[in-house]
């Protein structure tokens, strides 16, 4: 068994790679100046620096309300609107400026540039509609289950301005999980779509509406109004029928709204502006609920010093808006600066590995900005093609997951044709924004490492005593951030307890302290931190599973996994994958009597595709005869981990039946071995991940 010491005598440290000094000139944040502003001795004020670029109807009076610890407020007694800070300010002297470029999948549809005067006609329409037909109010929650498209921003706007909660729940995801959300959410409204192009095949996604309509009513909550938007008005791309006096097509309806104006309501600060739902460890996913002041704020000033946008600049973030990355760096982060953001329907490689590249070159983007998983299936598949198309970009972005010191590389070298700074951003759908990432102009890069804490945010990395890991220990432990930040969430929906537990519980110092130091957030990550100062993130220490990029909870497997009939127990573990990242194997016991089979596999995998996505997917299911399981009954999942990636399982001494672990190491991996699965060696990073995995059970 490799100890902690031997890890930290195998981490490799890569080289700094300085920011090309055609970037530095331009850059936003080009002083160094800017470090010492954001100083922890500047906290909180530091962040009127963020709050600045916003346009307030009033101002706050307190900075940071502490007074209900561990759910900070930021900007008390200040009030805006998010819709107007995205949308209406710009169009005194932008109006005919792009604030969205949509490429629709298809190579021979149109592109679709939306200006900000149109964005503004679009989106108060669409909240005339909303709120009059929908009979909506301020504080109200609206689900969406949106794809790519132009309507998502537009709809998420109009609810905005109404000061009315959207909840969007990713396209990809399967009705069920839609209806869940919008049950826990208690939305009365669902936002949808007829179809869209995914990979070359028009996808019926009305039909996930009827599902997710009926989950709710299963879950004891009633849907009244599902919208359906239609790209192509008075044609209907679904084979699902309209059920009368529920089913809206949205084309039909805004006849009656052209041309109407809104009045933005003026929200506090911390008013609630969207739910993100998230997995954690139990199988009820997490809303993770956003405030509008503190949250635009920060997004809005990580959009301007780590994205480094300036208002000329084309930036594509091509990422899906279903997910925090596309709410902060698609939506709202850009247009708050008012910029154009750049949408993509489809996926990377369609038609084709150069794909990407054709859409940099044609539109002209200069920031550019994706996720691992991305990167490498495009440096698989099109490895020269960059070369082929003459696109310059000054700034691209890492986001979602750990980036191996070879991909990023190709993407320095051949995406960035070696001109390109790249930062490695380091955060969660709980965080609103960067936590961890180089300062683009005034920190070198390094391949794999995020870099240090953002401006304003001071991470630290803790052992599970509570005793601070030092930097340059070469030691892994939890990171934490030790302080409250604008762009921090402020709850999960209806769960205030989860919410205390799951972030705070572990490093609070006093329970009942009103004071910040008292109370670091831990993030659920294992890192470690080299003398330097910057992170290198090894990923989730307690029951996620970041498949590229999206987080899925071994609860929501296992509970999907269940409902087969033949199925008696389940497991998830991650299992390390050349493109994306991790996968997903399923380990099964069956019921008394019931052989293994192929067809009880595919039911398996049935299953996983219905309750949560196609996303989910296990790479393979294994039926074993039982699990490795503590004296407590509970599955030890770590050591199934061990056994799937050929790690080392760790010690078994403590397990109720220690036999079954040999048995299942030779089933499944001599299942592998022939199938050709053996993996790659792993790194030291990947095993630390392995033998942390399930920890926090
Ligand atoms: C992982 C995505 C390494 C991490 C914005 C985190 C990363 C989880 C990085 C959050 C990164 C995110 N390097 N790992 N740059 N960024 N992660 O909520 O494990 O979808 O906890 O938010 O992704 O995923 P989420």
């Amino acid at each position: 068994m490799v100890s902690e010491a031997q890890i930290a005598v195998h981490w490799r440290e890569e080289e700094y790679i300085d920011p090309p000094a055609k970037f530095i000139a331009q850059a936003n944040a080009a002083d160094p100046d800017i470090l010492e502003r954001f100083s922890e001795e500047h906290f909180p004020d530091c962040f009127k620096e963020y709050a600045d670029l916003l346009t307030w109807d009033a101002g706050w009076d307190t900075m940071l309300d502490t007074s209900n610890a561990p759910f900070w407020k930021w900007f008390v007694g200040g009030r805006l609107n998010a819709c107007v800070n995205c949308v209406d300010r710009h169009l005194e002297t932008k109006p005919d400026k792009a604030a969205f470029i949509w490429i629709p999948e298809p190579e021979d549809e149109d592109t679709q540039e939306i200006t900000y005067q149109e964005l503004y006609d679009r989106v108060n329409e669409f909240a005339a509609l909303l709120r009059d037909s929908g009979g909506v109010e301020t504080g109200d929650r609206v689900t969406f289950h949106l794809p790519m498209v132009p309507e998502l921003p537009v709809s998420m706007f109009a609810c905005a301005r109404l000061g009315v909660i959207h909840s969007e729940v990713f396209g990809g995801f399967s009705g069920a999980a839609c209806g869940g959300r919008i049950a826990d959410s208690q939305s009365k409204i669902l936002v949808t779509m007829d179809g869209y192009y995914r990979n070359g095949e028009l996808i019926d996604h009305k039909a996930k509406a009827d599902e997710a309509v009926e989950e709710a009513r299963r879950q004891g909550h009633e849907v009244d109004k599902v919208l359906v938007w239609r790209p192509h008005p008075g044609q209907y791309a679904s084979q699902s029928p309209i059920v009368d006096g529920r089913d809206f097509f949205v084309d039909e309806v805004l006849e009656d709204y052209r041309g109407q104006v809104v009045d933005p309501v003026s929200m506090p600060a911390e008013a609630p502006l969207f739910l993100m739902y998230t997995s954690g460890t139990t199988g009820r996913p997490k809303g993770c609920e956003h405030s509008t002041g503190g949250y635009l704020a920060y997004v809005a000033g990580t959009s301007k010093y780590y994205q480094d946008i300036h208002p000329d600049d084309t930036y594509w973030c091509f990422a899906d808006i279903g997910w925090i990355t596309g709410h902060s760096y698609i939506v709202y982060g850009p247009l708050a600066l008012g910029t154009t953001s750049v949408m993509y329907e489809g996926v990377p490689t369609y038609p084709d590995a150069g794909r990407p590249w054709r859409i940099a070159e044609r539109l002209g983007v200069n920031i550019f900005h994706t996720a691992p998983t991305t990167i490498r299936m495009l440096r698989k598949l099109g490895p020269d093609e960059p070369q082929r198309y003459d696109y310059h970009f000054k700034h691209m972005t890492t986001v979602g997951e750990p980036i191996e010191p070879e991909v990023w590389r190709w993407y320095h070298d051949v995406v960035g044709k070696d001109e390109a700074v790249i930062v490695d951003t380091w955060w969660q759908t709980e965080n609103g924004g960067f936590l961890g990432s180089t300062l683009p102009a005034l920190q070198p890069m390094k391949p794999g490492s995020c870099g240090p804490g953002v401006l304003g945010v001071y991470p630290v990395i803790y052992d599970e005593n509570g005793d601070e890991v030092e930097a340059g220990s070469g030691t892994a432990g939890n990171i934490c951030i030790r302080n409250p930040w604008p762009g921090i969430f402020q709850g999960i929906w209806g769960q205030p307890e989860r919410f205390v537990e799951t972030y705070y519980e572990k490093y609070c110092r006093d329970p009942d302290s009103k004071d910040w130091h008292d109370w670091p957030y831990f993030a659920g990550d294992g890192a470690v931190q080299a003398a330097d100062g910057y992170f290198r993130i090894l990923g989730r220490v307690d029951d996620v599973i970041n498949v590229a990029g999206h987080r899925l909870g071994t609860k929501e497997l296992e509970s999907a996994t269940i409902t087969v009939d033949e199925v008696a127990e389940a497991a998830a573990v991650p299992v390390m994958d050349e493109l994306r990242g991790r996968a997903v194997e399923m380990y099964v016991s069956l019921k008394p009597g019931l052989s293994p089979s192929k067809e009880i596999e595919e039911k398996v995998t049935k299953a996983i595709e219905n309750e949560i996505g196609k996303i989910a997917r296990p790479k393979t299911v294994w039926i074993v005869s039982d699990m490795p399981k503590t004296r407590s009954g509970k599955i030890m999942r770590r050591v199934i981990a061990g056994i799937s990636n050929f790690a080392d399982v760790g010690d078994v001494s403590t397990l109720a039946n220690p036999e079954i672990v040999d048995e299942i190491q030779h089933h499944v991996q001599s299942e592998k071995v022939a199938r050709g699965e053996t993996p790659r060696e792993l790194t030291p990073e990947e095993l630390e991940e392995i033998k942390a995995f399930g920890q926090a059970e």
